[in-house]
């Protein structure tokens, strides 16, 4: 049996963003994130706002008590939603996570990844390693995961400098999202070791 974490605890805070469980109510931001080819660019092909309005359910499930799931991302001194960031299911040989493997009362089986977008007024900040590093904090301090993974498209050589800043293992190539994918680790004894 899991916990249920209490939902403060899910609200992480750094430096300067905010990252709370992702509500029905951050549709616009999805939009904003899902819906814009350069955020998209290595991602996928962009959403259509209908694609994203069918993503919603998925996108506000929380697993393990709380603890897996996708967050909102908003910037302490404005106030704006400026990305989201994740600890999810990472698909193997299918394009999308398998979110029924998000529920209450259990971790998911597949591995669980980080992952971040953030609008394009917000790169060049520092911020993708802010939301990355608090992610990998909460994983290690208020879960259970051993191991956490991450992935980028082979070209996305900014995405992945923001993963070794956190610690990353660069270990080459993997399979992910059907794809080749560049392939990053790490373990909770990685993490306990740098922090
Ligand atoms: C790739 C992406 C995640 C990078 O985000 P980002 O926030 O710009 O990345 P970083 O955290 O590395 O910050 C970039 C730069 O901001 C600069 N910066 C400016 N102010 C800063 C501050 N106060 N603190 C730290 N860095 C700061 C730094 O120079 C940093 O680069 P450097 O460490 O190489 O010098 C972002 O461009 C993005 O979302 N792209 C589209 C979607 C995507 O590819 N997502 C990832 C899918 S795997």
């Amino acid at each position: 049996m899991i916990d249920t974490l209490p939902p403060g605890t899910l609200v992480l805070e750094t430096q300067r963003l905010r990252l709370r469980p992702f509500t029905l109510s951050d549709e616009d931001l999805a939009r904003a994130l899902l819906c814009d080819p350069q955020v998209m660019r290595f991602v996928t092909d962009p959403l259509t706002p209908a694609e994203v309005a069918a993503h919603m359910p998925n996108a506000v499930r929380r697993g393990a008590g709380g603890r897996i799931g996708i967050w909102a991302v908003e910037e302490k001194a404005t106030g704006a939603k400026i990305a989201d960031g994740v600890l999810t299911p990472i698909p193997i040989d299918s394009t999308e996570p398998d979110w029924d493997q998000v529920v209450p009362d259990a971790y998911p089986t597949d591995l669980i990844e980080v992952g971040y977008l953030l609008t394009p007024s917000a790169w060049g900040k520092g911020y993708a390693t802010e939301i990355c590093a608090r992610l990998l904090r909460f994983a290690f301090e208020m879960t259970a995961l051993e191991l956490v993974v991450a992935c980028t498209d082979l070209k996305n050589l900014n995405s992945q400098k923001v993963l070794r800043k956190c610690g990353m293992r660069d270990c080459g190539t993997g399979r992910a999202y059907a794809e080749t994918v560049a392939w990053f680790e790490i373990t909770r004894e990685d993490w306990l070791v740098r922090a």
